[in-house]
C-alpha cells in the first residue's frame, strides 16, 4: 500500500535501537505535532467539509502523544525539548503558496510523515519483538491508526483534485527518496 520509492537507510535502525529513550521523547513530540498538523488543516477552505474527519484524527493522534508521554513514565524518561527533522522541513519547505495548491501539498506532506511512521514503527515492533516485548507490542499498536491517516490525506488530497495530486505526489516521492538518503545523526524518527 505504501508507495515509497527509497527504502529507510540501513542504519536507520541502528541507531534508533541505541538511543530508545531519547527516540521516544521524539516520538512524544511527533504525536503532538501530528495532532497539531490535523487542526492546522482545518484552516484550508477545500477542507471545510472535512473538520470533523480532521477533528477525529487529531484526538487519535493526542491520544498517541498521551500513550507515549506514560510510556516515558513508566520507564523514568523525562520529556524534554523536540529536535528538529531536516526530512520533515525538506518537505515542507516545497509546499507551494496559493490556498488550493498549499492545501494539496499539506495534505501530501502529512500523508508521507504518517506513511513513513507507519513503515518505522512496523519495523520497530518486529526488530523490538526479543529486546523489548512492550514496546513491540506498543508499536505494533500505532501501525494502523498510522496507515489510516497516511490513506486519509491521501484520499482527501484526491478530493480537491486528483490529477494535481497525482503530480505533485510524484514530485514528493522523488523529494522523499532523496531527503531520505541524506545522513541524519540525531536520535529522531524521521
Ligand atoms: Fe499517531
Ligand atoms: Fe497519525
Amino acid at each position: 500500500m505504501l508507495l515509497f520509492r527509497e527504502k529507510v537507510p540501513a542504519d536507520w535502525l541502528p541507531k534508533v535501537l541505541t538511543n530508545l529513550p531519547a527516540v521516544l521523547v521524539d516520538h512524544a513530540h511527533l504525536e503532538r505535532k501530528a495532532a497539531t498538523s490535523a487542526l492546522n488543516l482545518e484552516k484550508y477552505r477545500d477542507l471545510y467539509s472535512r473538520v470533523e474527519e480532521l477533528n477525529s484524527i487529531a484526538i487519535e493522534e493526542l491520544q498517541h502523544f498521551q500513550l507515549v508521554l506514560d510510556l516515558l513514565k513508566r520507564r523514568g524518561i523525562p520529556f524534554g525539548q523536540p529536535y528538529p527533522s531536516p526530512w520533515i522541513a525538506g518537505l515542507m519547505k516545497s509546499v507551494r503558496h496559493g490556498v488550493r495548491q498549499q492545501a494539496i501539498d499539506h495534505l501530501i506532506c502529512c500523508s508521507l510523515i504518517e506513511g513513513r511512521s507507519c513503515e518505522k514503527f512496523q519495523f520497530l515492533a518486529h526488530e523490538l519483538k526479543t529486546i523489548d516485548p512492550e514496546l513491540a507490542a506498543f508499536y505494533a499498536g500505532l501501525v494502523e491508526s498510522e496507515g489510516n491517516h497516511y490513506a486519509t490525506y491521501l484520499l482527501m488530497a484526491r478530493a480537491i483534485n486528483e490529477a494535481e495530486t497525482d503530480q505533485r505526489l510524484d514530485f514528493y516521492l522523488d523529494l522523499d527518496a532523496k531527503l531520505i538518503r541524506e545522513p541524519n545523526p540525531l536520535p529522531i524518527l524521521h
